[in-house]
């Protein structure tokens, strides 16, 4: 486990998108997973000004995204393939075809899961999966919980996220209480994982997922088990 403390939340999102950028040139054909949340948007920001500038061409990439909110359509502002589009995809060269956001707006949600899944397999798996954590250790939207779940999967939100995301919306009702979500497989299976944390009230849960015990309760606590993880925080 490579650990980098940032001094700031610019640096971590400079050290991120270098990672990241890294990864696209040395694989411009690759696959990169994406996470939404306020975290990474420094991230995306920076990585579209690299594009801008000339140093990364995302035209052979495919991206695929952790997760989405179930029964929100692509274009509620909300949802995870508009923040993706706003912050990120609609701004660099890659393929719109080639970027991938699981749906939560489908009457068939297990389908949806299991053609997620093929979908990663058929495109040669993750290279570098990016990660956010939640307060209660969540990582993509897997919640604590008393195992661990393999592949995409639908489930229902701890209050605490919901109150936690409460802040995009324009009231907590509005929060869906269901997702869709990659599996923590899904996500031990990319070859790279680069999880960023920034502020004071999320070093105690990046302190136990990195240093605590590996638990279900804790579902980034897995990544410790990761041949090849770097994180990158910055305490303010
Ligand atoms: C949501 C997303 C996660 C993200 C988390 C933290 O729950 N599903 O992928 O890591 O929020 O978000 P933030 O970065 O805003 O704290």
């Amino acid at each position: 486990m490579n650990i980098i403390k940032a001094s700031s939340y610019e640096q971590m999102s400079r050290h991120a998108a270098n990672i990241i950028a890294a990864q696209i040139t040395l694989k411009p054909t690759g696959v990169i997973g994406l996470a939404t949340g306020s975290t990474p948007i420094g991230t995306y920001d920076r990585l579209v000004e690299l594009y801008q500038q000339g140093d990364l061409d995302f035209s052979g990439l495919t991206t695929v995204n952790l997760d989405e909110y179930c029964g929100l359509a692509p274009d509620h502002p909300q949802s995870y393939r508009y923040f993706m589009e706003e912050y990120l995809l609609s701004k660099v060269n890659v393929a719109p075809e080639n970027t991938h956001v699981p749906s939560g707006n489908t009457d068939d949600i297990k389908a949806e899961c299991r053609a997620y899944d093929e979908l990663i397999k058929a495109a040669g798996g993750i290279d570098l999966q990016l990660l956010g954590i939640g307060h209660n250790g969540h990582i993509g939207f897997n919640e604590p919980a008393d195992h661990f779940p393999k592949g995409t999967h639908s489930v229902s939100l701890k209050e605490g996220t919901i109150d936690a995301n409460t802040r995009f919306f324009e009231s907590r009702d509005e929060v869906p209480r269901t997702a869709i979500t990659m599996g923590i497989k899904t996500i031990m299976d990319a070859r790279k994982v680069l999880l960023i944390a920034s502020g004071a009230e999320k070093m105690a849960i990046v302190d136990n997922a990195i240093n605590g015990p590996i638990t279900p309760e804790v579902p980034a606590s897995i990544l410790q088990l990761h041949p090849d993880l770097t994180v990158i925080i910055c305490e303010d």
